[in-house]
């Protein structure tokens, strides 16, 4: 649930803090929904539309954080099929904002993938959202069915020539479903296993065809950039490379954990804790903090004071990627952390790599042992070295992110795993 946030800014994603019905299509009207669409259908040619998110700097929200408009001028212009596929799939421990975006503003999101279909020239859009998020399923499908009895989508919208049909696919329920080409195999029907590119999918996407994959939260920012211009977006946020709002998914050891939209870069992580999480619970100092879920590597409590956007996060040593900050406190064992992040990854690896195929399993044990208290001084090395024959080696990018939470945690809380070794227990409490 979204709580109310204290930085003076006029929120765009979700303006409705605490509101957990969905917006209807009247009251989405009434704020000005749509507007963006049908200025496009009236007055835009599909390369303006590119040119305008292009223009506004905005970045990819699925982790990555690509420019959206290149991404789309990718896409062939050559006649032919071409397809939009929605990755809301959403499984990143501690992310949770896509859900809140299409529980309580489907149709900002319907908007938002129209306008991308329009500027790519694709007439079918697939959402793939995880089999877990029913009540958001249920909420898209009433809202595009409300827009396409009122012909704002389906065949000829605006009474234009333009048709747009969305379709609500349930996912399978694997984290790796969310990587965008195991993301199109799934939607082709099998097992969903990251391709090779190239070719990328704007070349060869789904069935084949050029196909734009694009976070959920990516897309319901376009509708407000296409209504409003660009040059209105480059005053949220830092420009040119971190415009715009974010939604901070905020978890972990504090008081009030939520979804936070702000502009990029203008809280640090110690406002995002203190100010709007009220503390961490009962008052303890900060260990850590991940940044991406437990895709990156965890900051230490002393980079508490950067700024939360692209470049900042990255200059401080992690990622920013879907922005869903866990924190740690000081009662936190970290090695017994790396274990459960390992455990995560060597139960989604899809197994098409040998070397994370087996180096998530190999990892798993050897953090179990020593914080189980059966570890060896060469360990630490081990679990380096091993890291290094993983990173760089596989197919996609779980295998990378697999090796974030050791080898960060072994550099940065060293001295944690020498005193499992030592002591041949864990100080904290018992596994
Ligand atoms: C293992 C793995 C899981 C991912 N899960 C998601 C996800 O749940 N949602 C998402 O939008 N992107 C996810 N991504 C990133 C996508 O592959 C892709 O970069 C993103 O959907 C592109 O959209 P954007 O440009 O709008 O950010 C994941 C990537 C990997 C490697
Ligand atoms: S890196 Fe891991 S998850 Fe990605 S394709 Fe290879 S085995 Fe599958």
């Amino acid at each position: 649930m979204t709580l109310a946030t204290n930085v003076d800014f006029e929120r765009v994603l979700l303006p409705h803090p605490g509101r957990s019905e969905p917006l209807n299509l009247k009251e989405y009207r009434a704020e000005g929904g749509y507007a963006g669409w049908q200025k496009a259908l009236t007055s835009m040619t599909a390369d303006q539309v590119i040119e305008e998110v292009k223009a506004s700097g905005l970045r990819g929200r699925g982790g990555a954080g690509f420019p959206t408009g290149t991404k789309w001028s990718f896409i062939p212009k050559a006649p032919g099929a071409k397809y939009v596929a929605v990755n809301a799939d959403e499984s990143e421990p501690g992310t949770f904002k896509d859900r809140e975006l299409m529980e309580v503003e489907p149709h900002r999101v319907l908007e938002g993938i129209a306008l991308c279909c329009y500027a790519i020239g694709a007439e079918t859009a697939f959402i793939y959202i995880r089999g877990e998020y029913v009540c958001a399923a249920d909420r898209l499908e009433a809202a595009i069915a409300e827009a396409e009895a009122a012909g704002v989508l389906g065949q000829g919208c605006h009474g234009t020539s333009v048709n747009v049909t969305i379709i609500v696919f349930r996912g399978a329920g694997a984290y790796i479903c969310g990587e965008e080409t195991a993301l199109l195999e799934s939607l082709e029907g099998k097992r969903p296993m990251p391709r090779s590119r190239p070719p990328f999918p704007a070349v060869e996407g789904l069935y084949r065809r050029p196909t734009v994959i694009n976070n959920v939260e990516t897309l319901a920012n376009v509708p407000s950039i296409i209504a409003r211009g660009s040059d209105w977006y480059n005053t949220i946020g830092i420009p040119p490379r971190n415009t715009g709002p974010k939604i901070f998914c905020l978890s972990g050891r504090v008081n009030r954990p939520g979804n936070y939209e702000l502009p990029l870069g203008a809280a640090t992580i110690r406002q995002l804790i203190d100010d709007y999480g009220q503390g961490v619970i009962g008052g303890r100092a900060v260990k850590g903090v991940l940044t991406a879920g437990v895709s990156a590597p965890i900051l230490t409590a002393d980079k508490l004071d950067t700024k939360l956007d692209y470049d900042s996060v990255q200059a401080a040593g992690s990622m920013l990627g879907s922005a869903s900050l866990i924190v740690l406190d000081e009662g936190t064992c970290m090695v017994r952390a790396a274990a459960l992040m390992e455990e995560f990854f060597r139960h989604e690896s899809c197994g098409k790599c040998t070397p994370c195929r087996e180096g998530t399993s190999w990892l798993f044990e050897i953090l179990t042992r020593i914080e189980t208290g059966r570890g060896m001084e060469s360990d630490l090395d081990l679990l380096l070295s091993l890291s290094g024959e993983v990173a760089g080696k596989v197919l996609c990018a779980l295998g990378d992110f697999a090796t974030s939470p050791v080898v960060a945690t072994v550099k940065q809380y060293r001295e944690e795993y020498e005193q499992h070794i030592k002591e041949g227990r864990c100080p904290f409490d018992p596994w």
